[in-house]
């Protein structure tokens, strides 16, 4: 696992601390929607950490054709109905474009700076002429008021318990998943970025916020600039 990046649970891994068991049960939200909403129906799409496909499956089923990307092998062997790619999603270089670039799960906060251009990177080397890079990012006030418990309705309770400052803007953040039958903890690494960072660092990767796509601006549309 990557240093900072701790993990407890059932089953495997990712080098980030995701349980794989555990991605594999969480039912997808509003992501494909969000994601239909803003690239042209039957388009390409690059979905850049993909996990099991939670949020590949839904749309490969509505006519995407999906290239999905993780670095975690067990993750992928889970996808169906989409190319899967194994890579981290710094080092990929496809050569060639997609409609769509996802950048979800909050992925753009990682706590390495130096990761977290590599992914942008990623995003504008790999969009279309004329397409999009869609990305996912923390909702205002994701560090405060902790701990603090989703009840699912699915049957199990997310509790987000503690966000620490460990240096450089960077926090600790430890969510842990309660199901009946399993319990998994993951600390991981996160950068918060107000809304000029990330207009910055997106712009260094030559990308550019154009709409925001929810009402509590956690998903943007950006485009080459
Ligand atoms: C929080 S999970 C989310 C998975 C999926 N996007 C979802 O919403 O269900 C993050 C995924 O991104 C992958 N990941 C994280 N950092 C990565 C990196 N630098 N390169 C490739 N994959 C990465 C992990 O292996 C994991 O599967």
């Amino acid at each position: 696992m990557r240093e900072g990046y701790e993990a407890t649970g059932p089953g495997a891994f990712t080098p980030d601390g995701c349980a794989v068991e555990l991605y594999g049960r969480l039912p997808v939200e509003d992501e494909p929607d969000v994601i239909a909403g803003a690239v042209p129906a039957g388009g390409t799409l690059l979905e850049l950490g993909c996990g099991v496909g939670r949020v590949t499956h839904p749309l490969a089923e509505r006519g995407f054709r999906v290239t999905a990307v993780d670095e975690s092998p067990q993750m992928l062997e889970r996808v169906r109905g989409a190319r899967t790619v194994r890579s981290t999603i710094e080092g990929l270089d496809l050569g060639e474009t997609f409609d769509g670039v996802v950048l979800a799960s909050i992925l753009v906060h990682t706590g390495d700076p130096v990761v977290r251009r590599g992914m942008l990177d990623t995003c504008r080397r790999h969009v279309a002429d004329g397409g999009c890079v869609l990305i996912q990012r923390e909702r205002e006030g994701a560090h405060e008021n902790l701990p603090r418990e989703l009840v699912h309705e699915g049957g199990f309770t997310i509790r987000k318990l503690s966000s620490e400052p460990v240096g450089d803007g960077v926090r600790a953040v430890t969510v842990e998943y309660v199901f009946p039958d399993a319990v998994w903890t993951q600390t991981y690494r996160c950068r918060p970025l107000t809304g000029p960072e990330f207009d910055r660092e997106l712009a260094a990767a030559g990308l550019a916020v154009d709409r925001l796509l929810t009402p509590d601006g956690s998903w943007v549309r950006a485009a080459p600039v």
